[in-house]
């Protein structure tokens, strides 16, 4: 039975490679159109499902579940270019809707970034592209560290009509977002 509507503890959620076994919960993220109205995809049956988790992400060279005590609820992936464009990735993400506004996504991105710049090689730049419409993907990204850097034009076209992109990028040496400090009391002196 797939997790809905669950209030989810941040401490619940990790990221792993995706499982043969994971095709009920990948086709639930994969038909949930309110996340994937700034996606290329609408839905996907079942035969296209498991050919994706075949096909392409057993074979990605990194693409993990973000799951909710072991179920994964979404997806983060990182697409490291080749050759003399080794040294920028680009990051993208998805979270299910019925699971969106608790922090799941900031949270699973921290996570990728405490170690993306160890694990491959050569990599000095993560970059995001986000559909100027979408200001909650905007918002995560900032609330992680990235830095705006402008608009492209009519960029990307993913159901048919070209969109404006705002491109976002995070550097090696760019220092970390700071952990949120807890004040336990605050006592006037
Ligand atoms: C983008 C996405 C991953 C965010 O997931 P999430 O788990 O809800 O994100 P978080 O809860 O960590 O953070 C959401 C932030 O957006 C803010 N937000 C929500 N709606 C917003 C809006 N309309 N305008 C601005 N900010 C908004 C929230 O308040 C929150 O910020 P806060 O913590 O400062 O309050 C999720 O909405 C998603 O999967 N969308 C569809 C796929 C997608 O767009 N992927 C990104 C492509 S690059």
């Amino acid at each position: 039975m797939a997790l809905r509507n669950t209030k989810v503890s941040l401490s619940d959620i990790s990221l792993r490679p995706f499982k043969e076994s994971d095709l009920e919960d990948y086709m639930i993220i994969m038909n949930d159109n309110t996340a994937s109205k700034f996606c290329t995809w609408n839905s996907m049956d079942k035969e296209e499902a498991l050919n994706a988790l075949l096909s392409v992400i057993y074979t990605h060279p990194w693409y993990r579940a973000i799951c909710v005590k072991d179920r994964p609820i979404g997806y983060v992936s990182v697409n490291q270019g080749e050759g003399s464009d080794g040294c920028r990735a680009e990051i993208g993400y998805v979270v299910g809707s019925a699971y969106w506004g608790q922090g799941i996504a900031t949270h699973a991105l921290k996570m990728v970034i405490s170690s993306i710049f160890s694990e491959l090689q050569g990599l000095e730049r993560l970059e995001a592209l986000i559909d100027v419409d979408n200001l909650r993907s905007q918002r995560v990204a900032e609330k992680v560290g990235f830095i705006r850097e402008g608009v492209l034009r009519k960029y990307w076209n993913p159901k048919g009509t070209p969109r404006d992109m705002v491109i976002y990028s995070l550097l090696k040496t760019d220092t970390p977002v700071p952990k949120k400090k807890k004040i336990l009391c605050c006592i006037p002196v």
